[in-house]
């Protein structure tokens, strides 16, 4: 039995060495250690061996058994691609990596840009850190008019403060660019407010479009245009007089109710009407802060936010969701699958 035994490891010594592939091993395991292996067949003789002859074999074959674990083992081993490095299974799977997705906001803004951009607007874009002038001043809204009331407003101690509209963008450009104008400015904005339908940082596009023979036929053409492409080619405009200290005149422009196609509903408060921006032809006043004169352009602006366009796109009836960074919300918006 004993020579049996040396026989098997020879044997087997010379199976292992031609193993080539992977799959091989498993076969090479069954063969030897199987139940019905070469190894456990020889250990069936056990029985007719002599008590004295017994445990000598018995430590022999278990010696041998633990041999050609471990050599298979071995084998297996050296068939891992990778050299294994101290500390590190480098075999183990790779953490996955979860992709992000463009923000909700950021995917209106860029649709909204869009349209501006093929109506031949450019985009501008300026300071949030504005100082009073840029944001009050020049654009008719002097020191203690009430008007500044409209805009509750973070101010910094030196006379700075965060911009509470994009208006400023449009004096920095009508102050430093030739005529005409035609642009957007795109860009977060501030004021003190924060409820179901009003955050403190928001997202404003106002537009700008200034140069000789510019009336309010072409603000309404543009307008319709905007409104048309983002919700539908059938909804309805109105255009409802109001007050801005930089317009003159200026309008509010609501569209028809989208949800309940201006039957009355809770999202439009039963008016069938919803209020989306604001607008006006550019109060000459404004133009005298700037160098322009009044008596030779003409031109509109008008100013929406984007937090309640996508909200009236969307369905989506509380703007904190936009500003919670929960996922469960975010990912229905998701341009790229996210897990
Ligand atoms: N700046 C105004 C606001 O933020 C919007 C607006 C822009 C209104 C241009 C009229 C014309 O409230």
């Amino acid at each position: 039995m004993e020579k049996q035994l040396e026989d098997l490891k020879t044997a087997f010594c010379e199976d292992l060495d031609h193993i080539r592939k992977p799959e091989e091993i498993e076969l090479l395991r069954i063969q030897y250690l199987g139940r019905k292996g070469r190894l456990t067949s020889i250990l069936r003789q056990m029985g007719t061996l002599s008590a004295e002859e017994r445990p000598r074999m018995g430590a022999l074959s278990n010696t041998l058994k633990t041999f050609l674990e471990g050599s298979l083992e071995e084998k297996t081993r050296s068939f891992s691609t990778e050299a294994p490095v101290s500390g590190i299974d480098v075999t183990l799977p790779g953490r996955v990596l979860r992709r992000g997705s463009i923000h909700v906001i950021n995917q209106v803004m860029a649709e909204v840009e869009g349209i501006f951009h093929n109506l031949g607007f450019a985009t501008a874009t300026g300071p949030e850190v504005e100082d009073d002038y840029h944001n009050f001043e020049a654009l008719n809204l002097p020191e203690n008019h009430p008007a500044r009331d409209m805009q509750a407003t973070f101010y910094f101690p030196e006379g700075t403060l965060l911009r509470t509209h994009t208006s400023p963008v449009q004096i920095r450009v009508m102050e430093s660019t030739e005529l005409p104008v035609r642009i957007i400015s795109p860009g977060k904005v501030y004021r003190c407010d924060f409820d179901i339908s009003h955050s403190p940082m928001f997202h404003q596009v106002e537009g700008l479009w200034v140069e000789e023979g510019i009336s309010f036929a072409h603000l309404k053409g543009v307008l319709y245009e905007f409104i048309h492409t983002l919700f539908g080619p059938d909804i309805p405009l109105r255009f409802r007089a109001s007050f801005f200290p930089f317009t003159e005149p200026s309008a509010e422009v609501d569209m028809g109710c989208i949800i309940c196609k201006g039957k009355g509903c809770r999202v439009c408060g039963n008016s069938g009407w919803l209020e989306i921006l604001g607008c006006g032809m550019v109060d000459p006043e404004v133009y005298r802060f700037v160098g322009i004169d009044p008596e030779k352009v003409t031109g509109f602006a008008f100013g929406l936010g984007i937090e309640r366009v996508a909200m009236l796109k969307y369905g989506i009836d509380d703007i904190r969701l936009f500003f919670e960074n929960d996922l469960r919300f975010l990912s229905q918006f998701s341009t790229k699958g996210m897990p």
